[in-house]
């Protein structure tokens, strides 16, 4: 990947490896698994209208400013910091980013495992016939036991190291442009049963129908964590993808692609989910087992179930991976370019110190349930942390870096590259990363940790 002594470094190939990869980073578990349980754990329909205020107010100015740092920089996420701002302290945000990559692939890997798992379950025909509560004991026995999920989460590790060292072209771009399309196309058949099932209405009002007396605090960090999770953004994999897209590309472009697909992909899982959930009559609020004990409904409801079940987990895998790799290749292009280990080594190393941590996110269902820190398990303690407090101070610091520092005349020339393309937007844009994006993070934050008080309860 890191060619210092010529200069050359890889890239993608074209725009549409491009928009696939980024998409594919974003595109994954936190669409299909963690926004249908966020969204049942915060209430539904008040929670989403404020995720998708955040998506457009935060989420594409952050991603775009990664995308600026990345491609100016030609570096990872710690160098790229260095090189634009030499001697001053800005690699901090670097650091914190490879730290919240540890966390997100030690947790993100447990939910892979049990996806995997689910691929088996699905081929094995498993689902036929059973209940509704079967199907929930089903799921309850699985990800409580100790060797199955850690052998699946194994699994999920090594593919995604495997593909990390074909390197950039020949691993990440490839995969990521045949599956994701079909994945879409499952969704759609799948959201479409859904709200053909009887009692299927009651979902979709919790889901579209605000209540405004669900919206805490708590509620607002949640939907913040949520969409930068859900856009991989706010610890660098976009600045370290972006240090791979060729200047002839429109980064404005992109970050607006990028952020519509990943939140109609997100929209089209909540309606495959939620009129379920009321339909077979399931608790919205279950947590993070939600779609493994809903989806194996739906498909018993599908003529030709088992056929769509098979091949939906194995997508849902596929897009975990295009996602993995993203959070994985931040820590390796560090270990690369700044340490100077070859790029095989670094992805070993850096694949086993997550798979360290993830034991102790998968086994926090089972026989660590109850150890807890913070009053929380291992698994919930990562993700609140990355998701919720890493995320958003990374996405405050990059658009304060963004908008304060690099100079506006900087930025400018990324966007326009060097005032050969057209950026309309440039004033708004740099007058939200000045001023709305920081003092919108920083509010929900304060009043999250109740440093100001602002409405709700
Ligand atoms: N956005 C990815 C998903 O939705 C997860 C991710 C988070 C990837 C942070 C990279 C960085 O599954």
């Amino acid at each position: 990947m890191s060619d210092k002594d010529t200069g050359q470094r890889e890239g993608f190939s074209s725009k549409f490896g491009i928009l696939c990869a980024a998409a594919g980073s974003a595109i994954g578990l936190g669409n299909i698994w963690r926004f249908p349980y966020v969204v049942g754990d915060n209430g539904g329909g008040a929670f989403l209208l404020v995720y998708l205020a955040f998506i457009l107010v935060l989420g594409i100015p952050v991603m775009l400013s990664e995308f600026v740092i990345g491609r100016r920089g030609q570096r990872n996420t710690f160098g790229a910091f260095r090189r634009l701002a030499p001697g001053r302290p800005w690699w901090i945000i670097g650091i914190m980013g490879i730290a919240a990559a540890f966390m997100i692939l030690a947790f993100y890997s447990t939910i892979a495992g049990w996806t995997l798992e689910y691929v088996y379950k699905a081929a094995t025909n498993a689902f036929q016939g059973k209940s509704s509560d079967e199907l929930g004991t089903m799921f309850q026995s699985f990800h409580t036991q100790t060797f199955r999920p850690l052998m699946w989460q194994l699994v999920f590790m090594i593919m995604t190291a495997g593909i990390i060292i074909a390197g950039v072209k020949r691993g990440i771009e490839k995969y990521a442009k045949i599956l994701m399309p079909f994945l879409v196309l499952l969704l759609i058949v799948m959201a479409i049963r859904s709200i053909t099932l009887p009692g299927a209405m009651g979902g979709l009002q919790f889901l579209f129908k605000p209540d405004f007396s669900e919206l805490s605090p708590a509620v607002f960090l949640s939907a913040l964590g949520q969409a930068f999770f859900s856009l991989s953004i706010g610890m660098g994999a976009l600045i370290t993808y972006g240090s791979y897209i060729g200047k002839e590309n429109k980064l404005g472009n992109i970050s607006v692609e990028v952020s519509i697909a990943d939140t109609l992909i997100a929209l089209l899982a909540g309606v495959a989910i939620f009129p379920a959930v009321f339909a077979f009559g399931l608790e919205p609020g279950e947590g993070p087992g939600l779609i493994f004990h809903v989806l194996p409904n739906i498909f018993q409801q599908i003529p030709g179930g088992y056929f769509f079940s098979v091949i939906f987990f194995i997508l849902l895998a596929i897009a975990a991976l295009t996602s993995s790799i993203s959070i994985l290749e931040v820590v390796v292009a560090f270990l690369v370019e700044e340490l100077n280990i070859r790029r095989r080594h670094a992805t070993i190393m850096a694949a086993a110190a997550a798979t360290f941590v993830g034991v102790f996110c998968t086994l926090s269902f089972g026989v660590m349930e109850d150890t807890s820190l913070f009053g929380k398990t291992v698994f919930d303690l990562l993700d609140f942390t990355s998701s919720n407090v890493l995320l958003p101070l990374g996405g405050l610091f990059i658009v304060v870096f963004v908008g304060w520092f690099l100079g506006a005349s900087n930025v400018r020339d990324e966007l326009t590259n060097s005032g050969t393309l057209r950026f309309r937007l440039f004033s708004i844009f740099m007058f939200i990363l000045k001023f709305i994006a920081p003092v919108a993070i920083a509010i929900v934050f304060m009043n999250s940790i109740g440093l100001i008080k602002l409405g709700g309860s």
